[in-house]
């Protein structure tokens, strides 16, 4: 009999590949969505496509219309599946728009998790749970670390950081944005129904996940709508920084991977920092080169003179505790086959 894996935000970019994922692994796909990034973000974030596709795609999947903030149906959902992995993607994921819907906001990213954490210590408390974190737990502290400019991006001057962001990092005392502080709840409750339970629990505070299934909108998604202004020749709108801003970016193939890594041999209340590191880091001025190569069309762009608030100037993860912990898993798709595939995508899902 094939393992039972319930995956919510299914139809979103992390939970979509990890259907796809762990369905070529043999399990038995419960996906859990009400396609609410469409009201969050309106018609652009709809993920419905998403959905059909793994419908269509992946035969034995079974698509849940719930809302993880309905406790009861949580409760009920969870124990008739009785899963062997929970993977927890379902959230309100963007800084910008948590400020104009807080309650939504905390009620998605914070009492969902706790629903669905509540759950799984009522049906399957030892089976893995894997809840999609952020690196904005950290809030605006990294921006404290001494930078340099260079000629197109801004990096770490302070030695200590040359291998990026670790998990010791602080998580208080800084400007989070609502979307932030909500997720920082969910990240220290589900390290909590860890070390309390000990349950196999982990939280992977994700930098820039991105890939070709990304439904990329203006507060959500860099990459991905970078990419579409790119080809639709909008204007995209740089917010502060030169545009030197760097992110580090991981495909979700790479995400999906590590998620597998920790299913098959989980720790207790864990939690990494999960992006591309430095070799997939890239400023916004870097990235707008790298897709103007893939498209041939040059980036059609204005500057902001104000940053979004609490916005990192300077992100990219440490990986080294992810390197130790799983010596097997390691980024496979690198920066630029990331920009490729975003490129081709949404030139299929424009046709
Ligand atoms: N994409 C990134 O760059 C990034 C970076 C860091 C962390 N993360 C985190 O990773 C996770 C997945 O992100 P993503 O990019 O796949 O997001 P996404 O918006 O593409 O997918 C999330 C899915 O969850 C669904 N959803 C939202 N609220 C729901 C609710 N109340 N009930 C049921 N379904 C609901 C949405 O409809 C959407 O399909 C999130 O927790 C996000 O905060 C993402």
């Amino acid at each position: 009999m094939s393992k039972r894996l319930l995956v919510t935000g299914s139809s979103g970019l992390i939970g979509s590949e990890v259907s796809m994922h762990f369905a070529q692994l043999g399990y038995e796909l419960h996906g859990v969505d009400n396609n609410q990034r469409a009201v969050f973000f309106g018609p652009q974030g709809d993920t419905r496509w998403n959905q059909y596709r793994l419908l269509s795609e992946l035969p034995g999947f079974q698509h849940h219309e719930l809302d993880i903030r309905d406790r009861a149906g949580v409760l009920a959902l969870v124990k008739q599946i009785n899963p062997h992995v929970i993977i927890h993607t379902a959230a309100q994921p963007s800084h910008d728009r948590a400020a104009a819907i807080p309650f939504d906001d905390f009620d998605t990213n914070a009492v969902g998790t706790l629903n669905l954490l509540e759950a799984a210590r009522q049906a399957c408390p030892e089976s893995p749970f894997v809840h999609m974190s952020t690196n904005k737990v950290y809030g605006d502290a990294p921006n404290r670390i001494a930078l340099r400019e260079l000629e197109t991006r801004w990096d770490y001057a302070d030695s200590a950081y040359v291998d990026g962001i670790a998990e010791t990092f602080t998580i208080d005392q800084s400007k989070h944005s609502l979307f932030g502080a909500s997720k920082v709840a969910a990240d220290v409750m589900v390290q909590e129904y860890g070390r309390y339970f000990n349950m196999p629990t982990c939280c992977l505070r994700g930098g820039c996940l991105t890939g070709p299934n990304h439904s990329g909108v203006e507060l959500h998604g860099f990459l991905s709508y970078l990419v579409k202004c790119n080809l639709e020749g909008r204007g995209y709108k740089v917010f502060g920084y030169k545009g030197k801003q760097v992110r580090d970016n991981i495909h979700a193939t790479d995400v999906a991977r590590f998620m597998e890594a920790f299913v098959n041999a989980p720790r207790v209340g864990e939690v990494y920092n999960l992006g591309g590191g430095k070799a997939n880091s890239t400023s916004i001025l870097e990235a707008f080169k790298t897709t103007e190569k893939f498209t041939g069309k040059a980036q059609n762009f204005t500057y902001v003179e104000t940053n979004r608030i609490g916005d990192h100037i300077c992100y990219y993860s440490d990986l080294r505790k992810m390197r130790a912990h799983y010596p097997d898993w390691d980024i496979t798709i690198s920066l630029e086959e990331t920009i490729r595939q975003i490129v081709e995508s949404w030139k299929t899902r424009k046709n």
